[in-house]
């Protein structure tokens, strides 16, 4: 485990204190870019006008979206992720399920009008090379990291998302790793393509799960 990550899982109440002040920065509206650091979200901050105007729903170009790399975008204020996951990292997937607190995800973190995520596969995604998730730590409300590489924070390490303020765990479809604080996985939004490279993030093709909420927010 590298330093910074062992000053982050030992220390997370810095971390906290020092990215409240960031966190207004971070989660740049309408902007596609990527969020490495943890940022705590912070119910209490009242929207700006400008906030209130980006409410709808967004989109997102992944063909600019390399194999293995992740671009974030905002919705509603809240980070969205969009992985582009390899040919590999899909076929790992499968083979968590033993590790995993809800490995087909029967804990609604996803919205109900959305019938074609292959959950029992443990894709959580429409088309699953595109994996569209909530960056929000289920537990307490922190980004978590994008570490995709198997063995790179440890041997155990199946390669997903690490939160550092309390070390859950999640895989590569967001899902939580049993064990660790974070009760659910991570919600995937409401969203679909508007064509093979666009996707909307807000709603359904039809209008549905507009207002749909995940447990945690
Ligand atoms: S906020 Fe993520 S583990 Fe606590």
């Amino acid at each position: 485990m590298n330093k910074q990550l062992n000053d982050t899982l030992r220390h997370p109440e810095i971390i906290v204190k020092k990215r409240r002040i960031l966190v207004g920065a971070s989660v740049t509206l309408g902007a596609v870019g990527t969020i490495a650091a943890a940022v705590p979200f912070v119910d209490s901050m009242k929207p700006s006008a400008r906030a209130l105007a980006a409410a709808g729903p967004v989109e997102i170009d992944v063909s600019q979206i390399a194999p293995g790399e992740m671009t974030t975008a905002a919705w509603r204020g809240r980070p969205i992720w969009v992985v582009h996951r390899t040919k590999e990292e899909l076929a790992a997937l499968p083979k968590m399920e033993s590790l995993l607190a809800d490995p087909h995800s029967l804990t609604s973190q996803q919205p109900p009008d959305m019938q074609n995520l292959h959950l029992q596969e443990g894709f959580r995604a429409i088309k699953p090379e595109f994996l569209v998730l909530v960056g929000i730590c289920t537990h307490l409300g922190c980004i978590p990291t994008y570490m995709p590489t198997p063995g790179s924070l440890d041997a155990s390490w199946p390669g997903g998302f690490l939160c550092p303020c309390h070390g859950t765990r999640y895989d590569l479809s967001g899902r939580v790793l049993a064990n660790f604080p974070a009760p659910l996985n991570l919600p995937v939004p409401p969203y679909f393509f508007e064509s093979e490279t666009r996707i909307k993030v807000g709603m359904l093709k039809d209008d549905k799960d507009q207002n749909w909420e995940p447990q945690t927010w």
